[in-house]
């Protein structure tokens, strides 16, 4: 079964209130998704493999490190998964970024699949999966189907928001994917809505409706 964390650092459980909070408008939502995006990244990437190097200093030779091995691939789920993309790049600007287009069909809450583009070398590098909201688990567990038919075998998952239900399901489906979030909330509504939650995220961040 693929691991829980919920990332309780103080700053990512501080900026998560202001992006609950309904009075919160689309500048500081898509602000502050940034910033609790980059927050989480920067655990998440902990276990990174590291190479030494030398480095010339002015003073002199320093043994020290660099990332290893192939750029670390971002994917986050459209639309909503774009809003986290921007705070990881700050931190991580090689990192590739693929793309899988999925909605959620308001009646059956079923995901439907309209766009997949990875980068290379699928087959080599480590993905994370982004989207700010785990509701169902539809769409997380289809979009990491889609990466896995394409090759890929290193996988996580990064969400703000998840309810129960969701997680179990990706657990279910995926037991090789461990999970990061930012807050495990209570349930789902009867319109698969994760109360308390912090409503549609694709919304509040484009300011649609
Ligand atoms: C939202 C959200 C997730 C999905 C979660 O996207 O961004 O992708 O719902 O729900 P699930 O776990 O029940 O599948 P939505 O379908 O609203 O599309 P959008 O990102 O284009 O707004
Ligand atoms: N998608 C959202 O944007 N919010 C939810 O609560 C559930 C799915």
């Amino acid at each position: 079964m693929g691991k829980v964390h919920v990332l309780d650092h103080p700053l990512i459980q501080h900026k998560l209130t202001f992006i609950r909070d309904v009075n919160t408008g689309t500048k500081e939502f898509r602000e502050l998704v940034d910033e609790v995006a980059a927050l989480m990244a920067f655990e998440i990437t902990r276990n990174l493999q590291l190479q030494e190097v030398t480095v010339e200093t002015p003073v002199g030779p320093a043994q020290s490190y660099t990332l290893a091995g192939k750029k670390l691939g971002l994917v986050p789920i459209l639309r909503a998964g774009l809003g986290m993309v921007d705070g990881i790049l700050d931190l991580i600007p090689a990192a590739k970024v693929g793309h899988v287009g999925l909605y959620r069909d308001p009646e059956t809450l079923q995901p439907v699949e309209y766009y997949v583009k990875l980068p290379s070398d699928v087959e080599e590098r480590e993905f994370i999966v982004i989207d700010p909201m785990l509701a169902t688990g539809g769409s997380a567990a289809e979009a990491i189907n889609s990466i896995k038919k394409r090759g890929a075998t290193n996988i996580k998952l990064m969400c703000l928001i998840a309810a129960p239900e969701g997680v179990e399901v990706v657990q279910e489906a995926h037991p090789d994917v461990e999970i990061y979030l930012g807050a495990l909330d209570q349930k789902l509504n009867e319109k698969g809505y994760i109360v308390p939650g912090l409503g549609d995220a694709g919304d509040r961040l484009f300011g649609t409706k």
